[in-house]
């Protein structure tokens, strides 16, 4: 299986969404399209891929039920936080299904010329890859329509009173979605799709085997601890765990001495990076005491947190705000966000 992609680059890498970006939204988008890359350590297989367990079992099924009909796999969206394995997954799938994927993001097919390119060029049963799907120009969406429903593409040639339409025929091929706000699609497109699901935040034990999974392929020494203290400060998000990791090679291997990575010396290579025992960042602390010591813990509009942190309030509803959400430390309320007790006493803690 091998991996193409588009004309406009990988995830992330449009110019548009690159002047858009704000300072913090580049630094994690500029990670996204490193961990594109295959770097060898992405899990190549279902089995090979630790955590989100329902999800491997409804995709499992699929899998072998079309390779039993000869047929392609339905199309796929898959929706949640960033970092979480959506990428993965459907390079997984390819895997599975022992074809080609053509990757690409919904801001690249900004010409009808984009998305037709693609599609015309699928050979059957391939997967094209569109991440950011909630980010399609209309254009693009409305030639998706009936490739996705009857694998036929309506082309308009020329313009005006010679304009012409043709219909060409494609190949049953998978289109695999993959986006942070599922909300955002419209009816229209999310309807299309046969297999909907989300992918979460993991748990603790998860995370501390994709760490413990990911030292053994750098070749790295790492104690049982020093995996959990790694995974207990990555924000439920493997992509950070591994990132983390990194992180903590770099300090053990200057520091030099030890003959296996402990707690301890996570602990000190977090703390240098500002990573504190939650797996807050210095943004996502910035975000906090801005809500607690201006707007007296709130309830603020988002607006009004995104101008004042210079971001966009779509990054700091799909960046920032996920986790804090899921660890109890805000609220999201008719009337804005709320810090909650556990978000005050972590504050005051640090
Ligand atoms: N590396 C990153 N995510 C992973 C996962 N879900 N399973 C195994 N290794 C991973």
């Amino acid at each position: 299986m091998s991996i193409v992609s588009s004309t406009s680059g990988l995830v992330g890498s449009s110019p548009q969404s690159e002047k858009k970006s704000s300072l913090l939204k580049a630094s994690r988008l500029d990670e996204e399209v490193l961990c594109s890359k295959d770097d060898g350590l992405r899990p190549k297989r279902l089995s090979d891929y630790i955590g989100q367990s329902e999800l491997k079992q409804v995709l499992g099924i699929a899998v072998k039920a079309a390779i039993g009909r000869g047929d392609a796999l339905d199309h796929v969206l898959l929706y949640g936080p960033p970092g979480v394995g959506k990428t993965t997954m459907a390079l997984v799938l390819a895997e599975e299904l022992q074809v080609q994927s053509r990757i690409t993001s919904a801001p690249a097919l900004e010409r009808p010329r984009d998305i037709v390119g693609l599609l015309v060029n699928l050979k059957p049963r391939e997967i094209l890859f569109i991440d950011e799907i909630h980010r399609l120009p209309r254009v693009a969406e409305e030639l998706l329509y009936p490739a996705m429903e009857d694998r036929r593409l309506d082309l308009t040639l020329g313009k005006g009173s010679t304009a012409r339409t043709r219909t060409l025929d494609l190949p049953p091929f998978t289109l695999i979605g993959a986006t942070t706000r599922a909300g955002a699609l419209s009816s229209p497109l999310r309807d299309r799709f046969g297999l909907i699901h989300r992918l979460d935040f993991y748990d603790l034990n998860d995370l501390q085997a994709i760490v413990h999974r990911t030292s053994s392929l750098l070749d790295l020494s790492i104690t049982s601890e020093g995996c959990k203290e790694i995974a207990g400060r990555c924000r439920g998000t493997p992509r950070i765990a591994n990132r983390l990791l990194r992180r903590v090679r770099d300090f053990a291997a200057v520091r030099g001495g030890a003959s296996s990575i402990d707690a301890c010396l996570v602990d000190e290579a977090l703390n240098l990076h500002q990573v504190d025992s939650r797996g807050l960042d210095a943004s996502d602390r910035r975000f906090l005491s801005l809500l607690l010591m201006s707007h007296g813990g709130g309830p603020v509009g988002i607006e009004t947190l995104a101008a004042s942190l210079g971001e966009d309030s779509s990054t700091l509803e799909t960046v920032i705000e996920p986790f804090l959400l899921q660890i109890g430390f805000i609220q999201r309320t008719s009337r804005g966000r709320v810090i909650t007790t556990s978000g005050r006493n972590h504050l005051e803690k640090i």
